[in-house]
């Protein structure tokens, strides 16, 4: 399908509206503020009203989403969205309820497969292939793309058997000691459970059981991990936990998380996309960004109505 974009670059963002270039260019969408109709260091998609700011940093891209589009039977949940997820970077999907955030973070590790009536289109671009072709293992897709649920779901098993799990799945053949000993110290647990591995998974607190299933996300040795909403469950004292390790992870894992949260999206992520449903209840992407552009200097009106609390 032919790109659409009026692509404005340059080496680095502005840093004032004043420094913004004046451009010869398709009408802007009418939310579209007017820094951004003029915007040099964005990318406007004025078919779809879409933002998109420049990425100024060298980072290599994890994935990149063209055009991915995701239906429940008739029903168009998720309209063409395009983006980058950067490797090694925490990135937010923000947006109010039924925008269409967790259905297109399953469409990233193929989990909306598994939905009867699901479908998805587009292209998702994953180490050279795309991997929503159905000629790629999805189940392969799901171990190196991990995700990380809302409420945290642990296995009726021990902890060490929870992060054992997954890996003896897969025919780990290592030092799976070592293995549950080294998810649980990523997944800031260890030293809270290394005396009681015999324990039961569910004996947990919840905030320690949200860890245990990022250990055991962790424990398969994925590349990506995705997380819908994984601290909402939880108090604000585990919350804060899960959301310094989310910092510490994306060391070592590409981010993906879903969040109702403004501070905590402001405070985890690197980048953030701003997704919208209209009327017709079709989610579509509104803005996306290096997060400090998007809660600084939105440039659509919708995004800054939305992080400044005015939307629903
Ligand atoms: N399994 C499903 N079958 C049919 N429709 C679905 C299904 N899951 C989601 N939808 C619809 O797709 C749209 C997007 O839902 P989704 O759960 O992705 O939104 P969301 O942004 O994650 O919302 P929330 O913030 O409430 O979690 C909604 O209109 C929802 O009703
Ligand atoms: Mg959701």
């Amino acid at each position: 399908m032919a790109r659409n974009f009026f692509t404005v670059m340059r080496s680095s963002a502005p840093s004032s509206t004043a420094e913004r270039g004046t451009v010869t260019a398709p009408p802007p969408p009418s939310n579209m503020k007017e820094e951004a109709a003029a915007g040099v260091g964005v990318h406007l998609d004025p078919s779809l009203g879409a933002v998109r700011h420049e990425i100024t940093e060298a980072v290599e891209m994890a994935l990149e989403l063209r055009d991915v589009s995701a239906y429940y039977g008739t029903f168009q949940a998720v309209d063409r969205i395009t983006l980058p997820i950067p490797r090694n970077r925490v990135t937010a999907l923000i947006g109010p309820s039924g925008c269409g955030k967790s259905t297109l973070l399953r469409c990233l590790n193929r989990l909306n497969d598994l939905i009867p009536g699901a479908r998805i289109e587009g292209n998702i671009e994953f180490e050279g292939r795309n991997l929503l072709d159905p000629n790629v293992d999805a189940v392969d897709v799901r171990r190196r793309i991990g995700m990380v649920f809302q409420k945290p779901n642990p296995f009726p098993k021990s902890i060490y058997e929870n992060v054992a799990f997954g890996a003896r799945i897969n025919g780990y053949s290592g030092d799976m000691d070592r293995l549950v000993e080294d998810s649980l110290r990523r997944a800031a647990l260890w030293s809270e459970v290394k005396d009681e591995l015999n324990k039961s998974g569910l004996a947990l607190s919840g905030g320690q059981q949200q860890r245990l299933c990022i250990a055991r996300a962790i424990a398969v040795q994925p590349e990506i991990i995705l997380m819908d909403e994984p601290a909402s469950a939880l108090d604000p004292v585990a919350t804060l936990k899960i959301e310094d390790l989310m910092r510490e992870l994306a060391e070592h894992y590409t981010i993906v998380v879903v969040t109702h949260n403004m501070q905590q999206a402001g405070r985890v992520s690197d980048y953030t996309a701003f997704l919208l449903a209209g009327e017709e209840r079709v989610g579509r992407l509104v803005e996306f960004g290096p997060t400090q552009e998007i809660f600084t200097n939105p440039l659509d009106q919708r995004t800054e109505d939305y992080i400044t609390g005015r939307y629903g």
